[in-house]
């Protein structure tokens, strides 16, 4: 392909995926299916790998990461970000409105038009189009100076990274709230327990610690979603009320919430307000409020600004989700993998409108920390999570009769002792036998993000560990009927259900396998990496701990304790009795290695960068090959400085040439 074809071709696809993102991510509605999409992405990255210089920076393959900053730079925001000023009741919310009103000199029991929009409970910030080209963006900060996260919010997908439509303002900057859906932050925490790591606290710490990442390849795998919801500086186009900016800039291919809205009067607001409160528990993102806004973009100019805050919008906000209770005792649980976690049982209270009886207290530190005592009165929050949490003590409302309670020495299950690993705030149980660890691990390998084996919940494997029909995962699969009829209550047919959904989950694919044995450390996302780079589980079982670093992303921790699960032989005979019985997890199409798929590579001259080695084994983790020799068949040869004949030879037989630079810039592109 010549450039000019590459040229159009690439601008086809580039306009192309970023459509069918924002049917996926914006619209809920794809037209294609996922293989389709992938073969188009693919055909943008090789393009884009033999013509460096035609890949542009507001590429959709760009979403992937850049390497890590050393900081963040400040931007100093040309229109101050501010905040605005909280509403509590129904007779403040009038009293705004009857302030605006005399500010306007309009009659007091006359109507105003306001937009009604939720209040995302994210973080703000701010972003730039040039021309219709996402040029750069930038946290809130303190309002006046804030970071550039720009490399961030290029991995975030409902930000589109051209906008739609001929006409674009030369320059377009916006405000919108960062967040990220109570589904992603409910998976995300497991994935980070089940990896060791503390859970975040809710949602919103979530979205600003994905978003300050300095390694904008984390924050790509973190589900961030984006509301626009304001305009900055606008160049270029006026826009006459705040519901024809929301109207015109979602044209534009930005997302806007769909429940924001016009109204007429204080009783439109009011009726608004009712209606988002009832919607709030159905929504898959935190809101804390409305924001009222006068609709009018006139009308707000003449209302302006006091210091930290508009005078012609509010904050409506709802009740914390907060109720006051009682602790009646705190156990020690047992995990899957051995982790003991404080649990609070409470004196059941209604937090609204949901009864709440056990919160998590995270771990023993947190306990101390935060001093929670038996027979305390405690603030429990519902705070995006499905488990509530304990927010505090009230320690003005003892009596002498609390208890402390510490970390348990003894495993509560099993009477093992516990240990503290240090540096760790966790306290397990390290013994493998340990009832509470078997039955943890066999409901996670049975659950829905791993075999998936429906109908087959707790209850149900409760009763075939008492009973003495399973021991370890492996034996799942050879039961009969007859052992499920030894249950109470169990028909035919139900007992037939179970093995047939067990039956099916023979075939799962590799990377659900890998996830569902539990392997500490290895989450949902590590067992995709790895079932993609195996390719089988032969491979893995018998990966060394140099190849599974050679993986990104796959640490020395991780790695270990790879290695250490399949040098157990009990591990390994639980593997091998579950592949005697038929299951045989399908294997992925091996990744054609990524971004270098077929294609071969020189290295010639000093490079100044990295080792020939280490460029080499750049090129193969991304499924390139590395020559020692230059021939028709290389694609790309890279020369440091002194190149000698290589070189040349690369010159005779029009080799692409490129630079060290050129070539790093190519790598940084590139992902898993
Ligand atoms: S308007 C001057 N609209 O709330 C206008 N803010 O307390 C200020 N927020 O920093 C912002 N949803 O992070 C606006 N629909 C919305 C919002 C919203 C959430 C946040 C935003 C802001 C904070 C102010």
């Amino acid at each position: 392909m010549d450039p000019k074809a590459a040229e159009k071709r690439i601008a086809e696809l580039c306009s192309a995926i970023e459509r069918h993102n924002r049917l996926y991510y914006l619209e809920d509605a794809p037209e294609i299916p996922d293989a389709e999409y992938d073969a188009l992405f693919r055909e943008l990255l090789e393009l884009e790998n033999r013509f460096p210089h035609l890949a542009s920076p507001a590429s959709p393959t760009r979403r992937v990461g850049a390497p890590p900053l050393e900081k963040f730079t400040q931007v100093s925001h040309r229109i101050p970000m501010l905040s605005l000023e909280n509403v509590l009741t129904e007779q403040e919310l009038m009293d705004f409105d009857e302030r605006v009103k005399r500010f306007l000199a309009l009659p007091p029991d006359g109507d105003l038009e306001y937009t009604c929009e939720p209040k995302m409970d994210g973080l703000a910030v701010e972003l730039i189009y040039e021309r219709g080209v996402f040029a750069g963006g930038s946290t809130r900060g303190d309002g006046f100076t804030g970071e550039d996260v720009t490399q961030n919010l290029k991995t975030v997908k409902t930000i589109p990274l051209r906008l739609h439509g001929e006409a674009q303002p030369e320059r377009l900057e916006v405000r919108g709230e960062i967040y990220l859906a109570l589904k992603a932050f409910q998976k995300l925490n497991a994935e980070r327990e089940e990896e060791g790591e503390q859970p975040f606290a809710n949602p919103r710490n979530a979205a600003a610690g994905s978003l300050r990442q300095l390694d904008s390849r984390i924050t790509a795998r973190r589900p961030l979603s984006l509301f626009c919801y304001g305009p900055g500086i606008v160049e270029g186009h006026e826009f006459t009320s705040q519901s024809q900016f929301l109207r015109t800039i979602s044209e534009w291919g930005l997302p806007v919430n769909t429940l924001s809205t016009k109204v007429i009067g204080i009783r439109g607001v009011l009726d608004y307000y009712r209606r988002l409160a009832e919607l709030r528990d159905t929504l898959d993102y935190e809101i804390d409020g409305v924001v009222v806004k006068v609709d009018s973009f006139p009308l707000q100019r003449e209302l302006g600004e006091k210091s930290r805050s508009p005078r012609w919008a509010v904050a409506f906000k709802f009740p914390p989700r907060q109720a006051c209770t009682v602790v009646e005792d705190i156990i020690p649980q047992v995990g899957r993998t051995g982790v003991i976690t404080p649990v609070a049982n409470l004196r059941p209270v209604e937090v609204s409108g949901v009864m709440v009886s056990r919160a998590t207290l995270h771990n023993w530190d947190e306990l101390e920390k935060k001093d929670i005592r038996i027979g305390d009165t405690v603030l429990v929050e519902r705070a995006g999570d499905v488990i509530p949490a304990v927010v505090k003590a009230l320690p003005e409302k003892r009596d002498g009769n609390e208890r402390r309670v510490s970390a348990p020495v003894r495993c509560p299950e099993c009477g093992s002792e516990t240990v503290r690993i240090a540096g760790e705030v966790a306290v397990r149980c390290h013994d493998l036998s340990c009832p509470a660890q078997i039955r943890e691990s066999i409901i996670h390998f049975a659950s829905r993000n791993a075999m998936d084996i429906e109908g087959l919940g707790e209850r149900y494997i409760e009763q075939l560990l008492r009973l003495g029909m399973v021991k370890d995962v492996s034996d799942l699969y050879y039961l009969k009927r007859s052992d499920f009829m030894r249950f109470d209550r169990m028909g035919e047919k139900l007992a037939d259900n179970l093995l047939t959904a067990i039956n099916r989950s023979k075939q799962r694919p590799l990377s659900r396998f890998i996830h569902a044995l539990g392997i500490r450390h290895v989450g949902e996302h590590t067992a995709k990496l790895l079932a993609s780079a195996f390719g089988t589980m032969e491979n893995l079982e018998m990966a060394s701990e140099e190849e599974l670093l050679s993986i990104r992303e796959i640490g020395p921790q991780v790695a270990q304790s790879i290695v250490s699960f399949f040098r157990n032989p009990r591990n390994r005979e639980t593997i091998n009795r579950m592949i005697s019985a038929g299951v045989s997890p399908l294997d992925e199409e091996r990744r054609h290695g990524g971004r270098l798929s077929g294609m071969t590579f020189v290295f010639t001259g000093t490079l100044g960068r990295f080792s020939r080695e280490e460029a080499k084994r750049l090129v193969e983790r991304e499924g390139g090959h590395a020559a020692g020799s230059v021939s028709r068949k290389t694609d790309f040869v890279v020369a440091g400085t002194e190149a000698g004949s290589k070189l040349d030879k690369a010159r005779r037989l029009g080799v692409k040439i490129l630079s060290e630079e050129e070539f790093l810039t190519m790598m940084e592109g590139s992902s898993e």
